[in-house]
């Protein structure tokens, strides 16, 4: 599994440009051999869907990545962006990018009158590029850069880029890979353009029809100095979402989860994250509404260059899904 987290954490995959990473993606579901239907819909949503009985299960984690837009071009060959998807302006500075094509670049930032002023305005990329003819053939306007690839695994815990949330895709893959017989259909969809909205999964859900929800993503936890309050530590067990901003978890799917992690003894975590929704807060509102829950991998400096998950808390979030997947009574009573 940290194979797979090492590809596909590395690879390119800004919100509305998920080309590389679902190509990634889609040889990662190919080398596995399980069988499945592929289907790229209208909006860039990868689906791989296992056939089974009438109901259907979807299992959703987004594939995309926070990245920056370029909007402008200066005589020097500076580039001006747009944040797409959640940025701090302190957390850009300093970091190194690239572009689709490879282009490097590191984030500078103007002369500050006071430090409170370091916004977004203030930053620029600077690819080395001695004039505006260079940059413009490199990184023309429009074109979106990520956070450089690097990957660390470090005694349980791995540092990288992207974690948000190719850890959710690679937790997908796993349950792929262990799929246990069941008797309904399940929906396995890697999503477009969470970052900005949660927007491939509100189509997703409305072709898919599901009787059932489960996103995977990273959530914060409140476990390094002075951080937000929050009971979500690293490394005690994947996080089941009572809330967030974009969702109330169905009751009866949040009991199961819980349910079955007491049954097999999985160190779990119950989350309520302040800030922040998931592509479950778009798909329980698809059609009549479709009840929905989350499991939650516990992550450090999410939308940062280099986040930090636990490989135990995946491993843990891997065997919860698998197992809640045989849960006896897992569609909910309406
Ligand atoms: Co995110
Ligand atoms: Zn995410």
């Amino acid at each position: 599994m940290k194979d797979i987290l090492a590809r596909i954490s590395q690879t390119f995959g800004p919100s509305g440009r998920e080309e590389q990473i679902r190509s990634q993606l889609i040889k990662e579901l190919t080398a596995l051999d399980r069988d499945l239907q592929l289907k790229t819909d209208a909006l860039g949503n990868l689906i791989a869907t296992k056939p089974g009985g009438e109901k259907r299960l979807l299992l959703a984690a987004h594939m995309d990545e926070i990245a920056l837009l370029v909007t402008h071009i200066d005589d020097h060959g500076f580039l001006r962006f747009a944040p797409v998807g959640g940025h701090d302006p302190k957390i850009l500075l300093g970091a190194k990018v690239v572009f689709a094509n490879g282009t490097a670049g590191t984030i500078g930032r103007e002369k500050l009158k006071d430090k409170e002023d370091l916004k977004m305005d203030k930053l620029f990329i600077d690819i080395g590029a001695a004039s505006r003819a260079e940059a413009e053939e490199n990184c023309p306007i429009g074109s979106m850069a990520v956070f450089a690839p690097h990957f660390s695994p470090q005694g349980n815990c791995i540092i990288g880029k992207a974690l948000d949330n190719r850890a959710g895709c690679t937790l997908l893959l796993e349950v792929i890979r262990n799929l246990p017989a069941v008797d309904y259909q399940i929906d396995f969809v890697f999503t477009v353009q969470e970052e900005v909205g949660l927007r491939g999964a509100r189509t997703a859900a409305y072709q898919l029809q599901p009787d059932l929800a489960i996103a995977v993503d990273v959530t914060c936890t409140g476990d390094t100095p002075e951080a937000p309050v929050m009971a979500v530590e690293l490394g005690k067990g994947p996080a089941i979402k009572v809330k967030d901003r974009s969702l109330i978890s169905h009751p009866q799917v949040k009991n199961r989860l819980e349910e079955t992690a007491k049954l097999l003894g999985i160190p779990y975590q119950l989350e309520i994250l302040e800030r922040g929704g998931t592509d479950a807060g778009s798909i329980h509102l698809a059609r009549e509404g479709i009840p929905s829950g989350v499991i939650s991998l516990p992550a450090r400096y999410v939308h940062s260059p280099a986040e930090i998950i636990d490989y135990r808390d995946l491993k843990n979030a891997a065997l919860l899904l698998c197992s809640f997947l045989q849960h006896k009574d897992l569609f909910p009573a309406l």
